[in-house]
């Protein structure tokens, strides 16, 4: 959506994966504080995203939004100033039709979708400053349909109001219509590409609830083609940091994310995380590759079905390439610079985790745990423009 905003991967944290609805006033500023102090802020990550469940179930009078009284007492606006103070942005949660899907769900009350009110939410949202919109498809009842025209109507009521507001949008809860069968960049800046991420690495889910990391990535990687500045695939908030999955699981979550330009949008507790956790979320070389102006998604260079080779042109000619191991044992992963687009006779490889750098006259190659990925930032030679890629249709999300 070329509306100013997200040219490159938006970056943030979103309360949902670990609060659910448990969230306050106090605790958003508890993590806005944290992003500052921890040095999340200065990695890059702007925007804090209020998740579902900030809602007063009624309306006002005039058919006003308003936060829950007792969670968010000082009200939205104070909300969105106190993080404008600090430097960082204000996300905010809606859906397009009756209910979210806490009140579907959760058992939250009242019905406080957008359905017939999106342009009175869309002036409310800019005038609270908010600055990220994640309008989230969550409709059980199929009570509306056309979901192209209907994630359009939000489209064009925070354009109305002139805030620039990044368009993140979730066609993938419940029933999707059209999932991830279709490009939406002329609708939204970035578009969830599955159902849920959940704490594991592996659901066996091909595109239901719960998607594990390794899941998600098998459906988002065909869909490359779509990606490029103002429009983003989504392959949902990070679970880096959660615990569960393996320090290799979440060093390969986070740089496969990185290398498919996905936003990275952190889903963890800001206020107590480990120092392994901080190293793999403000890696500075991983969000230079994810951050890069190009804003292309890495291709699949090659895929025996358990070794997997990724490649992202970047601004400048370098090559990001990922090595990607989805076998059960330590293997050897391998591609040539020929096959990333290079040609030339010395190169050189920069290893995204520890930035050591190493030079080779074509092969790049790597022993790589089980379920881990090495990232190589690849400079030297001459590099061929990427070419276009040829987007493989995976199937529509099962619901849930
Ligand atoms: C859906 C979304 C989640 C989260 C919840 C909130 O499941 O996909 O990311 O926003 O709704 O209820």
């Amino acid at each position: 959506l070329d509306n100013g905003v997200a040219r490159t991967p938006p970056m943030g944290w979103n309360s949902w994966n670990t609060f659910g609805c448990n969230i306050s006033e106090t605790l958003i500023r508890q993590m806005a504080d944290a992003i500052v102090s921890s040095g999340m802020r200065d990695a890059g990550y702007q925007y804090v995203v209020v998740d579902d469940c900030w809602f007063n179930p009624n309306r006002d009078a005039s058919g006003n939004l308003q936060g829950d009284p007792t969670r968010f007492p000082s009200g939205m606006k104070a909300l969105g100033d106190y993080l404008h103070g600090k430097g960082l942005k204000f996300g905010i949660y809606q859906v397009p039709v009756d209910k979210t899907c806490a009140q579907y769900f959760n058992s939250y009350p009242g019905a406080t979708g957008s359905q017939g009110h999106e342009a009175q939410d869309a002036r409310q949202f800019a005038a609270w400053g908010v600055d990220y919109l994640k309008y989230d498809w969550c409709s059980p009842n199929g009570t509306i349909n056309d979901q192209v025209a209907t994630f359009a109507k939000m489209r064009d009521a925070l354009a109305a109001t002139g805030r620039p507001i990044v368009y993140s949008i979730n066609p993938n809860s419940i029933h999707a219509k059209t999932g991830p069968q279709r490009n939406w960049g002329d609708v939204a800046n970035m578009w969830r590409t599955t159902e849920d991420i959940t704490l594991a690495w592996d659901t066996g889910q091909t595109n239901g609830y719960p998607m594990g990391v390794k899941n998600i990535v098998d459906v988002t990687v065909p869909l490359a083609g779509y990606a490029k500045p103002g429009q983003f695939n989504d392959p949902d908030m990070m679970e880096v940091g959660r615990g569960t999955l393996t320090d290799t699981e979440q060093r390969s979550h986070f740089a496969l994310w990185s290398i498919m330009a996905s936003p990275l949008i952190a889903g963890n507790d800001l206020r107590s995380m480990s120092t392994a956790t901080q190293t793999i979320l403000k890696n500075p070389r991983l969000i230079a590759i994810n951050q890069d102006t190009l804003g292309l998604q890495a291709t699949q260079v090659s895929y025996d079905g358990s070794r997997r080779v990724l490649a992202k042109p970047l601004a400048g000619g370098d090559v990001a390439v990922a090595l990607f191991n989805q076998g059960s044992a330590t293997a050897t992963v391998s591609t040539t610079a020929a096959a990333i687009g290079k040609s030339g006779s010395s190169f050189t490889l920069q290893d995204a985790w520890s930035g050591a750098t190493t030079t080779s006259t074509g092969s790049i190659s790597a022993s790589v745990p089980a379920h881990g990925t090495v990232v190589y930032r690849v400079s030297g030679g001459t590099s061929t423009p990427p070419t276009t890629t040829t987007t493989t249709i995976v199937s529509a999300s099962s619901g849930r």
